[in-house]
C-alpha cells in the first residue's frame, strides 16, 4: 500500500505533484535543492547549477486561459500571455492557495534514488538527500520526478567544427540573461528554438547583425492570433483536434501550411519545414518582421569556424565575428538515478504513456512534465500526476508487457501520423489526444455526447471553444465545483486584462430608430409600384 511519497524538484509540477498526492490522501515530501520553489521560472541573474535558466525577457507562449493549473484559473487582470516573473507569482498564488509550501524542504537536493532491497516485494525506494552538507536516506513508497528538462544544456558541439579555435565569446541560451554587451556586435546564434529566436530578436536591436542559423525550417505562429486574440485560443479546440485526427495526413499537412503561409510565406523566407506537419512550433511575432528589415540574416547550418569567422554549408562565410551562442536545447539528465532504471541520455521511447520506465517491477515511480505537447507543459503535468498517484494506490492499473507494447507501438504511429519525422522527437504529442488518453484511464474524461443533452451550452464550449485545463475537472475524481462556472466566464478573463481604457460602446440600435428609413423605403417602393 503507497502512502509515503517522494517529490524531487518544486517547479510547478513538483506543486501539482504535492497537491495531487494530497487529494489522494498520500503523504507527499518534496524536495528542491535550491532556495525556493517555482523552478524555472523564478528568474535570478546567476545561473543556478542544476536549475533551469531563463531570461529577463522571456514571456510565456501559451495564454493564460489555456496554461493554468485546472481549478486554479488566473486573476483576471492578469494578462494574457504572462512575462516570467508574472507567471511565478501565480505559481505562488497557487502554492499557498492550496497550502502546498509546508509539504516542500527547500535547499535540500536529492543526491541519490535507489531500489529497496525487497523492491520487487515492496516497490520502495530509497531516497538520499543533502541539505547543509548532511546526508540523509529516508524509505518512501513512491517516487515522483519533476526535476525539468531544461537544467542540462546539449552543445552538439562535434556538429561544429573548429569551434574550439575560435577566439570570440561563446555561451549557452542557458547563461544569456539581459541584452547587455552584444552593442555593435556581429552575433550568431545557432538553433531555431523558440529561445534562439527570442534571443535574435531581442539583440538585433543592439548588434550590428544578427546570423540565425537553423537545420530545418519551423512553422512560425505570433501571439497574436485572429482578431487579436491569443492565437492558441484559436488552434487548441476539440473541434479542430477531431478533424486533424480524422483528415488523411496529407490533407491537414496542406491545410496547415496554407494556415501558415497566409500568415507569412515561409517559403520565401526559406524557413518552411521539410515534410513535416510540426516539428517545433515557434511564437514569435516579431521574427518575419526582422528578416524583413535585414537585422536578422537566416543562414544554413554552420560547415566550420576558423579564429574569427564562420563558414557555413552553402558556401557563405561570415567574417569578424564576435559572438556564438548556442540555443541548442537540453538534455535528460536524472544524475541521481542508476543507468539501469533509466539510460543516461534517455530521449527515446522507454517510458509507458510517457510517465513510467518500461520494465520497472513495481510502477513506483513516476516521471512527470518529460514531454514536449503541442500546448502547455504545466496542464499536462498536473493530469500525469493524479494519473500517476491514482496508479500508485492501485485505482487504475497498467497493462500486461505485451498490452503496453501494442498500446506503445500504435502511439508511435500517431506521433508519426502527426510529427512525419524523425530523430528524436518522442516527447512531442499530440496535446489534446494525450490529455483525452490519460483523462479516461482515471475516469475523468467527458462524456461529450451526454453533455449535450443535459448542458448543451457547456458542451457547445467544451467542444468548439478553447480547450482549457478546466475541461479535466468536470466530472470524476478530483472534480471541482467552480469548473463549469470557470468555463462560462473564461472570456471575462481574456478581455478584462485588455480594459485598462473603457470606451463606451454605442448602445446597440434598437428597432424603433430603423422605423423612419423602413417607412422612407416602404414609400419609395410604393411610388416605383404606382408608376409602374
Ligand atoms: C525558456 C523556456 C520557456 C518555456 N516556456 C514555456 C511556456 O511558455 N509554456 C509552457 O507550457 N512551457 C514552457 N516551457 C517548458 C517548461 O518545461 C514548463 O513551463 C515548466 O516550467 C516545467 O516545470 P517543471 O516543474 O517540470 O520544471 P522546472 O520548472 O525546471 O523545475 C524543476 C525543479 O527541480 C529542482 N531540482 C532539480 N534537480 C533536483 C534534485 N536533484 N533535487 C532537488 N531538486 C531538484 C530544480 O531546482 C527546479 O526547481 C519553457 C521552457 C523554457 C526552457
Ligand atoms: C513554448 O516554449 C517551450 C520552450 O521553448 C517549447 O518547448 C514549447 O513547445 C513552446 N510551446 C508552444 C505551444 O509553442
Amino acid at each position: 500500500m503507497v502512502k509515503t511519497v517522494a517529490i524531487i524538484g518544486a517547479g510547478i509540477s513538483g506543486l501539482g505533484a504535492i497537491k495531487a498526492c494530497l487529494e489522494e490522501g498520500l503523504e507527499p515530501t518534496c524536495f528542491e535543492r535550491s532556495d525556493d520553489i517555482g523552478g524555472l521560472w523564478r528568474f535570478t541573474d546567476e545561473v543556478e547549477d542544476g536549475r533551469a535558466s531563463i531570461y529577463k525577457s522571456l514571456v510565456t507562449n501559451v495564454s493564460k486561459e489555456i496554461m493554468c493549473q485546472s481549478d486554479f484559473p488566473m486573476p483576471e487582470d492578469f494578462p494574457n500571455f504572462l512575462p516570467n516573473h508574472k507567471y511565478f507569482e501565480y505559481i505562488r498564488l497557487y502554492a499557498e492557495n492550496f497550502n502546498l509550501v509546508k509539504y516542500i524542504k527547500l535547499k535540500t537536493s536529492v543526491c541519490q534514488v535507489e531500489k529497496h532491497t525487497d523492491f520487487p516485494v515492496n516497490g520502495q525506494w530509497l531516497v538520499t538527500t543533502e541539505s547543509n552538507g548532511v546526508k540523509k536516506t529516508d524509505i518512501f513508497d513512491a517516487v515522483m520526478v519533476c526535476t525539468g528538462q531544461h537544467a542540462k544544456p546539449a552543445l552538439y558541439l562535434e556538429n561544429l567544427p573548429g569551434i574550439n579555435t575560435f577566439r570570440g565569446r561563446i555561451l549557452h541560451c542557458r547563461e544569456y540573461k539581459r541584452p547587455i554587451g552584444f552593442d555593435g556586435k556581429q552575433v550568431l546564434i545557432i538553433g531555431m528554438g523558440n529561445t534562439g529566436v527570442d534571443i535574435a530578436t531581442e539583440l538585433c536591436t543592439k548588434a550590428s547583425q544578427v546570423y540565425l542559423s537553423c537545420k530545418t525550417g519551423v512553422w512560425v505562429f505570433g501571439r497574436l492570433g485572429k482578431g487579436g486574440l491569443p492565437f492558441d485560443l484559436g488552434f487548441l479546440r476539440r473541434s479542430l483536434n477531431w478533424i486533424n485526427n480524422i483528415m488523411p495526413p496529407t490533407v491537414s499537412r496542406w491545410m496547415l501550411k496554407k494556415d501558415m503561409n497566409d500568415h507569412f510565406n515561409h517559403d520565401l523566407y526559406n524557413i518552411q519545414p521539410e515534410g513535416t506537419v510540426w516539428r517545433e512550433p515557434l511564437v514569435n511575432e516579431e521574427l518575419p518582421s526582422r528578416i524583413l528589415s535585414g537585422s536578422i540574416m537566416i543562414k544554413p547550418q554552420v560547415k566550420k569556424f576558423t579564429e574569427t569567422s564562420v563558414h557555413f554549408e552553402d558556401g557563405s562565410v561570415v567574417e569578424n565575428l564576435d559572438i556564438v551562442i548556442l540555443a541548442t536545447g537540453y538534455e535528460y539528465s536524472f544524475p541521481f538515478l542508476d543507468e539501469s532504471i533509466i539510460k543516461k541520455d534517455e530521449n527515446k521511447g522507454s517510458f509507458y504513456k510517457k510517465i513510467i520506465p518500461l520494465g520497472i517491477e513495481k510502477p513506483t515511480l513516476a516521471f512527470i512534465a518529460f514531454i514536449l505537447p503541442i500546448g502547455p507543459t504545466m496542464v499536462v503535468a498536473e493530469l500525469q500526476s493524479r494519473w500517476a498517484t491514482r496508479l500508485f494506490k492501485g485505482l487504475h492499473k497498467l497493462p500486461d508487457p505485451e498490452g503496453m507494447r501494442i498500446e506503445m507501438l500504435r502511439d508511435e504511429e500517431r506521433r508519426k501520423k502527426w510529427f512525419a519525422t524523425s530523430e528524436n522527437n518522442f516527447r512531442r504529442t499530440n496535446y489534446i489526444s494525450y490529455l483525452d488518453d490519460l483523462a479516461s484511464d482515471i475516469g475523468v474524461s467527458l462524456n461529450i455526447w451526454k453533455l449535450f443533452l443535459t448542458d448543451p451550452v457547456l458542451a457547445w464550449k467544451v467542444v468548439f471553444g478553447p480547450c482549457n485545463s478546466y475541461q479535466l475537472r468536470l466530472t470524476g475524481p478530483g472534480k471541482w465545483d467552480g469548473a463549469r462556472e470557470a468555463i462560462m466566464t473564461q472570456w471575462d478573463r481574456i478581455a478584462k486584462p485588455l480594459s485598462t481604457r473603457v470606451v463606451k460602446k454605442k448602445t446597440k440600435a434598437n428597432l424603433l430608430s430603423y422605423i423612419p428609413w423602413i417607412l422612407c423605403v416602404g414609400i419609395l417602393l410604393f411610388a416605383v409600384c404606382l408608376k409602374g
